[in-house]
């Protein structure tokens, strides 16, 4: 056992199943291993803001029910850049100061990020201005860090997608329907590929390959003229009308929000009088419930391997999984490689090698 270290951590950017058994694993290895402390950071930088810090101490025989829990017990938060925070009076301040504050009243040795690309670019800018030593973990069910194949929460959201889809097929079937799948993934495509293949998708749609309407509903005629008396279609939320427009929505906030592709899509199908359609927006479950086995695991292997960085005092660098293995790779290079959908990669060519109509 080397120095004693006291070593935080945080959740940041959109929940995910996975969260909880990777905090679980810090706990364990830097308590079990090293015997340092953790402190959980609450919501975010949210939690360091605050004068004194939000933060608990994490321990090892508290952690286990962890393994199997949705979402973050340290809450998070997805709003408020801290450099242009937004203020009860509608102005924005630059709130950094003020996190990094938190961190040096805390007594932190080193910093645990587990967030996207977005939190974990702004918490590497605080720890630059502000002297931490970082370390970052991948999570997101878009699973596009850079990188890193994989990213906690990708596995579970691929389950509830292909659940989903497992589960409309008999109604479609009941019915004679095009069932239309709207799912999660912000830019990218990848739970709509992943859960489209899995699932029996006739038809994926994703931000990275352009389609057209004639030719989707010339899939779901050539099913017809086949007797297949539906047609499932997966498409992801950030895919465009056929014309190039982004569907979103202002909320009640104020906020822009992706949605309404699944139906523009039924629409247009059920104009051209080429069946009868329904939409399902599957929406936040995506990220709720229980983890799937696969996440637990890389939440634990991210873990494990984000306290021994710190103990081998390797910092600015975030953790990922390529080729069956956890490495690491410096923080700048994970931020500035964006991971979409390849078009020529192997889902594409598997899910076209199947028949799968996925855009021209
Ligand atoms: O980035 C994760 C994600 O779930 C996206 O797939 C989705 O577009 C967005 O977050 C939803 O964010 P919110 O939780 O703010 O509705």
């Amino acid at each position: 056992m080397g120095e004693q270290k006291r070593v935080g951590i945080l959740t940041s950017g959109g929940d995910c199943a996975g969260l909880n058994p990777t905090i679980r694993a810090v706990v364990l290895r830097a308590g079990k291993q090293y015997g340092w402390e953790v402190m959980g950071i609450r919501q975010a930088t949210h939690g360091l803001m605050k004068d004194p810090p939000d933060a608990v101490v994490l321990k090892p025989n508290q952690v286990d029910p962890l393994l199997t829990a949705g979402g973050t017990m340290l809450g998070t938060t997805n709003k408020g850049n801290p450099f242009a925070f937004p203020m009860p009076d509608g102005s924005v301040l630059d709130r950094s100061e003020d996190i990094i504050a938190g961190y040096h009243t805390l007594g932190l040795d080193a910093l645990i990020g587990i967030g996207g690309d977005g939190s974990i670019a702004i918490l590497r800018k605080l720890a630059q201005q502000g002297n931490w030593n970082l370390v970052g973990i991948p999570k997101t069910i878009d699973n596009d860090v850079g990188v890193t194949e994989r990213s906690v929460g990708f596995d579970t959201a691929v389950n509830i997608a292909t659940e989903a889809l497992d589960r409309l097929q008999f109604t479609a079937a009941s019915h004679s329907r095009v069932i239309i799948l709207e799912v999660m993934g912000r830019d990218a495509g990848h739970i709509a590929i992943s859960a489209g293949i899995a699932g029996g998708a006739d038809i994926i749609l994703i931000p990275e390959i352009p389609y057209t309407i004639d030719n989707v509903c010339a899939k779901i005629k050539e099913r017809q003229q086949q007797g297949k008396n539906y047609s499932l279609i997966v498409v992801a939320e950030a895919v465009r009308t056929e014309g190039g427009d982004a569907l979103t929505h202002t909320d009640g906030l104020g906020e822009c929000r992706l949605g309404g592709i699944g139906q523009y899509l039924s629409e247009q199908i059920c104009g051209r009088h080429v069946a009868e359609t329904r939409v399902t927006v599957l929406g936040h479950v995506q990220r709720g419930g229980m983890p799937s086995p696969s996440d637990r695991l890389i939440g634990a292997a991210f873990g494990v391997a984000a306290v021994d960085l710190i103990a081998a005092e390797q910092f600015d660098q975030m953790v990922t999984w390529q080729n069956r293995q956890v490495l690491s790779v410096p923080i700048t290079e994970a931020i500035a490689h964006y991971r979409a959908v390849d078009p020529k990669g192997t889902l594409v060519k598997t899910a076209q090698g199947l028949g799968i109509y996925l855009g021209d």
